[in-house]
């Protein structure tokens, strides 16, 4: 079997890189000209460990190449993933389809002989049944076109080892042949014993969509009881780890902080909100919102702790340690981080920032920052300084050091990884999300 990946983003570029390491040739297939001539190089334009490797070695091998031509995909391939990105609508809660549309039909009209789409976006559910529709009337004279959707879970900064090794395999299909092909496109995940679920279209979207929900709300429930504890008083990170021992909770996606970001849980969230809204189901996910606003009020949360421990932010010097929406990622879609910096910018504050890997993706959002190449040029002479991303280099700072550095010893740990007892023996005043000042 030979692929096509169409869409060579985190998604695409980790599918189509992972398949080439387990054997296949595959063709990544992009609109975008840059990013084809990048990939085609062995460079991969965005931050993901690992993946760099797998890329060069496989262009190198040749089993592993990019264009931007449907008609030559259409001609090569058995197989066509669908991993194109699925944005939130400007000034909208849903889903924008458009890429997703475009390249079904593209392919579709491409495909030169009979064929299989698998879907691996995550869309608004009805979206797969009504895109074999589509591909099936797009279709060439005597072509068969099977259509599956086979949606991913893949974690930025784990992409590859989340494709290699996933916790389970969703397949959502009309076709029992599709079902077969894709036993044996993943029966290296399969002989590991990884559960394979085949189900049907909306079972398959679904999934994927209450998975990111469910994570959501656990974050946004235990940011919940930070507002509690910050009042009344308690720790939020002994709360977590105490309901997380019982194994029906589990402890992880339970750490306290300035929230969720990135490129899938807070679009996931709204657009779920938006698709059972016009399937005339208002209420049921209500709730969702009110998981969004949660997460919103933690960046005010922050901004209201650097303005009440600085009397006012005009002026100050404040030195933002990451940008990115997590550690391990260059990716600041949505971030808490970034969110944060520029709000204190835009009430007055000198912002120094800096990421280990985000630098540059967050000065093209919010170019008026200070961008610095260390965290020590980040932190001179700062009034505060705020952890907002957990890299290991921040969450491993010798407080006396950082100390030396700061105009005072002021630090915000928005993400619940400093030991506080250290920092304050080193004379920091330290202020957490989830404990009363
Ligand atoms: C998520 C899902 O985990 C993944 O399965 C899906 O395919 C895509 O969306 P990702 O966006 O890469 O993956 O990041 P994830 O590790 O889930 O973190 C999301 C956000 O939640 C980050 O901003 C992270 O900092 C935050 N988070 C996570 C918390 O604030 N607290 C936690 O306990 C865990």
């Amino acid at each position: 079997m030979k692929f096509s990946v169409i869409g060579t983003g985190y998604l695409g570029a980790t599918h189509a890189a992972s398949m080439a390491e387990l054997g296949f040739e595959v063709l990544g297939v992009d609109i975008d000209q840059e990013k084809i001539d990048s990939l085609s190089r062995g460079e991969l334009p965005f931050h993901e460990p690992g993946l760099p490797e797998l890329l060069r070695k496989h262009v190198a091998s040749g089993r592993l190449r990019f264009t931007t031509s449907f008609a030559e995909a259409g001609e090569f391939a058995d197989v066509h993933f669908i991993a194109v990105g699925t944005p939130q609508r400007a000034g909208e809660h849903g889903a924008d389809m458009t890429y997703v549309d475009a390249s079904v039909s593209a392919i579709a009209r491409a495909a030169t002989r009979d064929t299989l789409i698998v879907g691996k976006s995550t869309v608004p559910v009805g979206s797969a049944r009504r895109l074999k529709d589509l591909a099936q009337s797009e279709a060439r004279n005597g072509v068969k076109i099977d259509f599956a959707w086979n949606p991913e879970f893949l974690r930025e900064g784990f992409a590859v080892e989340d494709t290699l090794r996933p916790d389970r395999l969703v397949v959502g299909t009309d076709s029992d042949s599709a079902v077969e092909k894709l036993r044996a496109v993943y029966a290296y995940a399969l002989g590991r014993e990884t559960p394979f679920i085949s189900t049907d279209f909306e079972t398959a979207e679904l999934v994927k969509v209450a998975a990111n929900a469910f994570l959501a709300t656990k974050i946004s429930f235990i940011n919940a009881f930070s507002e509690v504890t910050e009042t009344v008083g308690g720790d939020i990170r002994v709360l977590a780890d105490a309901i997380g021992y019982d194994k029906r909770i589990g402890r992880r996606f339970l750490n306290a902080g300035v929230g969720f970001g990135g490129g899938c849980l807070p679009k996931d969230i709204r657009a779920l909100q938006a698709r059972v809204s016009e399937l005339g189901l208002d209420s049921t996910m209500r709730f969702l919102n009110e998981v969004d606003e949660i997460n919103l009020r933690r960046r005010d949360r922050v901004v209201h702790i650097v303005s009440e421990l600085l009397d006012g932010l005009e002026g100050a010097s404040v030195a933002v340690l990451g940008t990115a929406f997590k550690p391990n990622s260059d990716d600041v879609r949505d971030s808490p981080a970034l969110d944060v910096a520029g709000r204190l910018y835009n009430s007055g504050a000198d912002v120094n920032v800096y990421d280990p890997q985000a630098n540059e993706n967050s000065s093209k959002r919010f170019p008026r920052l200070n961008y610095c190449a260390s965290y020590k040029d980040a932190v001179a002479g700062a009034d505060v300084v705020l952890l907002l991303t957990e890299w290991d280099e921040f969450v491993e700072m010798d407080p006396e050091i950082v100390g030396s550095l700061v105009s005072h010893r002021r630090i915000v740990d928005g993400r619940n990884v400093l030991n506080t007892d250290t920092w304050e023996d080193s004379g920091w005043v330290v202020r957490t999300l989830g404990r009363k000042s």
